[in-house]
């Protein structure tokens, strides 16, 4: 059973004090990117994970990679724990490893659709949801995809109307930036002075719903672009390398190092992304167009 899941970038990603559990409470604006990851599912003597492309290599296979923890917390839910899972996961990678898209939440996003599938399981998206809010902040939203207003740990999610395809150009670090990193830079910056912090998402959401992305480009904010950029300074290059690229308007995506700029169509965001490619800003440059659905079955038996 193979299952295509999109990235995520945060329109909007307000995030207020440190809660008593470590989190922070957000108010955030999803979309799903057309940027995707492959999982495959498939019975086996010979359980495990592998993966192959983006940032092969480093991520972990063992017990603690998220698509792992995701067959074992599926399998307690329905009865099937006891030995391990007899179930292999294979990965293949096209969203930026602790790039801040939310690559390895749309991995157990994924395996949970794709294991559903594979065990014919009668369980809908909303109670795999309930599962996946318990893997990551960023799990329920791989599920649903689209847009949407995302509250709590982020994990708490409504659908939010937008009446157009967005064109986007996507910037990978050199090396990933580690989330937990990043909202203790937060937590600094903060404890230290007086960081500004962006406003209410709700301009955000009106521009989406108007379409114009030159509205949209002039709202786009991230509470954490400050951390990501003390943490990494070369991302103000970044960022102003896509902007004289001719992008929209550029904002480093969640935790970050990946930064994503906003054009106004799909042949601008080729220009964009051919001159962004020669600036020698960043490794690897891609167009991704949003939003896209949620993870959904591509091969197999229950495929559509
Ligand atoms: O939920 P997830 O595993 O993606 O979170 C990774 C880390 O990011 C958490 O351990 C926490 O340090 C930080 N985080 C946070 N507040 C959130 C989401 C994540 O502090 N709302």
């Amino acid at each position: 059973m193979t299952v295509r899941v999109p990235s995520k970038i945060n329109l909007h990603l307000s995030v207020g004090d440190v809660r008593d559990d470590g989190f922070h409470e957000l108010v955030t604006v999803f979309q799903a990117l057309s940027l995707t990851d492959e999982v495959t599912v498939a019975a086996t003597d010979d359980p495990g994970v592998e993966v192959y492309g983006e940032g092969e290599g480093t991520v972990p296979t063992g017990a603690n990679n998220l698509a792992w923890r995701a067959v074992q917390a599926l399998a307690a839910h329905v009865g099937k724990s006891g030995d391990d899972p007899k179930v292999r996961v294979v990965l293949r990678k096209g969203i930026p490893v602790a790039g801040g898209m939310a690559g390895g939440s749309a991995d157990a996003a994924a395996t949970l659709v794709g294991l559903a599938a594979l065990w014919k399981l009668d369980i809908g998206r909303d109670e795999l949801a309930t599962i996946a809010a318990k893997l990551g902040s960023d799990v329920p939203f791989a599920l649903y995809g689209g847009t949407a207003l995302g509250t709590g740990r982020g994990e708490r999610l409504v659908p939010v109307l937008t009446r157009h395809t967005f064109h986007w150009v996507i910037a990978f670090d050199q090396k990933g930036l580690s989330t937990p990193r990043v909202y203790g830079e937060i937590d600094r910056l903060r404890a230290e002075g007086d960081p500004p912090r962006i406003g209410s998402h709700a301009p955000v959401v009106e521009a989406l719903s108007s379409g114009d992305p030159r509205q949209l480009a002039l709202l786009l904010g991230n509470d954490l672009q400050a951390a990501a950029v003390s943490l990494r300074p070369g991302l103000r290059r970044t960022l102003r390398a896509g902007v004289n690229a001719g992008a929209l308007s550029g904002i480093v995506s969640g935790s970050g190092p990946t930064c994503a700029f906003l054009c106004s169509d799909a042949q601008s965001a080729l220009e964009v992304a051919a001159e962004l490619s020669g600036a020698g800003v960043c490794r690897t440059v891609r167009v991704a167009h949003g939003p896209v659905p949620g993870a959904r079955v591509i091969g197999g038996d229950d495929a559509p």
